[in-house]
């Protein structure tokens, strides 16, 4: 890709007392691409992604936004930068409506006379059509988020990032606890972010998920990465093969 890369993990280490979570971690993460990061439990995938988004700060190394040395001093820095970042707990309230939900204190209002209220028709039809967007079709934005399906509400979470200026979007394990139908329809949202330019990183330790909608491949292993390869360069062997923590990608390390 021509343009400069939205952001730049150069050798981060990362260390929680004793223990060496990142030693030396190195990743591009492009527009309009996603980046899969692999590993197995213990890896450092969510020490990782916490410094891109401001939870931890790193021991060493250098973080590039859009060219320039940056320091992501904290969670509100980085949503202000663009990055977003949804966890499985999803931060969403289940027995709040979807429509509370996405807009969580950040609520349209209109004058009536020289009072302020909440708009709540706008917010409604502005969720309806956002959710659309991202194939889902809600029966009603005041139903609660209890009501929808584990994969429904994962989209919520999305479209609510990419709502509110997401430039980068990372998605910690959105996939594992699901099933294969829901699944599917996270993958067709991610799918949809991604068209829109948006940079997604996504965690993952399912391979087939992985390579079902990811555009490059990490695979982190004891804090260690073990090569950056492009989608083609890489098939199921191999990556799950690389997940065990068998062998380098060093032949296919080209330019992450
Ligand atoms: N806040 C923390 N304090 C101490 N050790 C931590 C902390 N967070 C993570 N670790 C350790 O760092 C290593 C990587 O953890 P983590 O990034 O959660 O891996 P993954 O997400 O790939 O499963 C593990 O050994 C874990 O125990
Ligand atoms: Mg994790």
């Amino acid at each position: 890709m021509s343009t400069s890369p939205m952001m730049e993990l150069l050798d981060i280490k990362k260390n929680f007392g004793s223990v060496n979570a990142l030693k030396g971690v190195s990743m591009t993460i492009n527009k309009g691409e996603c980046h899969c990061l692999l590993g197995d439990n213990g890896a450092g995938k969510s020490t990782l992604i916490k410094i891109m988004s401001g939870v931890h700060q790193p021991t060493d190394g250098q973080i590039h936004i859009d060219g320039k040395s940056t320091i992501v001093k904290g969670p509100r820095y980085a949503i202000d930068a663009g990055i977003a970042t949804v966890y499985q707990d999803l931060a969403l309230i289940p027995l709040m409506s979807v429509s509370r939900n996405f807009w969580l204190g950040r609520e349209l209002t209109k004058k009536i006379g020289p009072i302020n209220v909440l708009d709540f028709e706008q917010c409604n039809s502005i969720l309806m059509s956002e959710m659309k967007k991202m194939g889902i079709q809600l029966r009603d934005p005041n139903q609660s988020v209890g009501t929808l399906s584990g994969g429904e509400r994962q989209s919520v979470a999305i479209a609510r990032a990419v709502f509110f200026g997401a430039k980068i979007l990372i998605l910690d394990e959105p996939t594992s606890a699901l099933g294969v139908y829901q699944t599917s329809n996270v993958l067709q949202t991610i799918e949809k972010v991604r068209a829109k330019g948006v940079a997604i990183v996504f965690i993952s330790h399912n391979v087939s998920h992985a390579l079902s909608v990811g555009d490059k491949f990490t695979v982190l292993c004891r804090g260690e990465t073990l090569g950056t390869a492009r989608r083609g360069e890489i098939d199921y062997d191999e990556l799950q093969f690389m997940m065990s923590g068998n062998k380098k990608l060093s032949e296919l390390q080209k330019d992450g």
